[in-house]
């Protein structure tokens, strides 16, 4: 575990990092030979469930996803998503991050910040609990979609805010939809990495949900490339196999035993 994370500190200034989330095994051995760090996101909320936003989704439901995930994994450190009041005070942070751990055997948690829980962080990194931080647009305390620290002093409460979780001894941080200066700023500010969504190629590495990038969530923020349409795909394939079925083309002779 503590390798994983020393290579993952290592790696600043050397070569970006490549990070995506994975909810299931077999898209977790996908990710292993190409992905830096696989995070078990509370993205599946929306992602995987079709819950609303991410504050639905809750610390059984991550557990077993991220043991899943383990599955899938021998190379990729794994990071797990700390879901919202599952973090609110030390007392309860410790009992379920200890929890996470013990349950999936993961290299690592995520806290969103949000101007703070350092010193959250800080118990949690004294107890040998590896921690990545999460700041800007973190789903689970802002309401309404906004780019952040676009104005000055947001900029500066971003800095301050890096700083405070890098001191707290986290390993590296989650930049989510902060503007293209202040993530440059960021990055060249504090001396763990920064994994960026939406917010410019001035990151240490970068982090987009799967299935976004895939294009099967029906998720299309300005900052996700679709590389694919697997959407599309896998519409023509279904029509294929009802056709199939309908014609009883499908199950052939060879589909069948005699
Ligand atoms: O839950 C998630 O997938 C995340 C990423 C968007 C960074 O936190």
């Amino acid at each position: 575990m503590i390798k994983k994370i020393n290579r993952i500190k290592n790696l600043k200034l050397k070569k970006k990092l490549v990070c995506l989330t994975a909810y299931s095994t077999p898209i977790s051995k996908l990710l292993d030979n190409h992905c830096d760090i696989v995070l078990v996101g509370d993205s599946m909320a929306t992602a995987f469930y079709g819950m609303e936003n991410t504050k639905s989704i809750n610390l059984r439901t991550i557990i077993n996803h991220a043991i899943a995930v383990k599955k899938g994994s021998k190379k990729s450190t794994v990071v797990v998503d700390m879901p919202i009041n599952t973090y609110k005070n030390f007392k309860t942070a410790k009992k379920n991050v200890t929890e996470v751990f013990r349950q999936t055997k993961c290299d690592a948690v995520k806290l969103e910040s949000d101007g703070k829980n350092f010193n959250i962080i800080k118990k949690l990194v004294n107890l040998g609990f590896p921690v990545m931080g999460h700041i800007g647009y973190t789903p689970q305390n802002k309401k309404k979609f906004k780019p952040q620290g676009i104005k000055q002093h947001e900029e500066k409460k971003l800095i301050k805010e890096s700083l405070e979780i890098e001191r707290a001894g986290a390993f590296s941080i989650v930049l989510e939809c902060i503007g293209e200066k202040t993530s440059k700023k960021i990055t060249n500010t504090i001396n763990i990495p920064t994994i960026g969504i939406g917010s410019s190629k001035f990151c240490d590495g970068q982090i987009l949900v799967t299935d976004d990038l895939i294009g099967i969530s029906g998720f299309k923020p300005k900052f996700v490339k679709k590389y694919i349409n697997l959407k599309k795909i896998l519409e023509k394939t279904f029509i294929k196999f009802k056709l199939d079925v309908l014609r009883e083309k499908f199950p052939g002779k060879k589909n069948s035993f005699n």
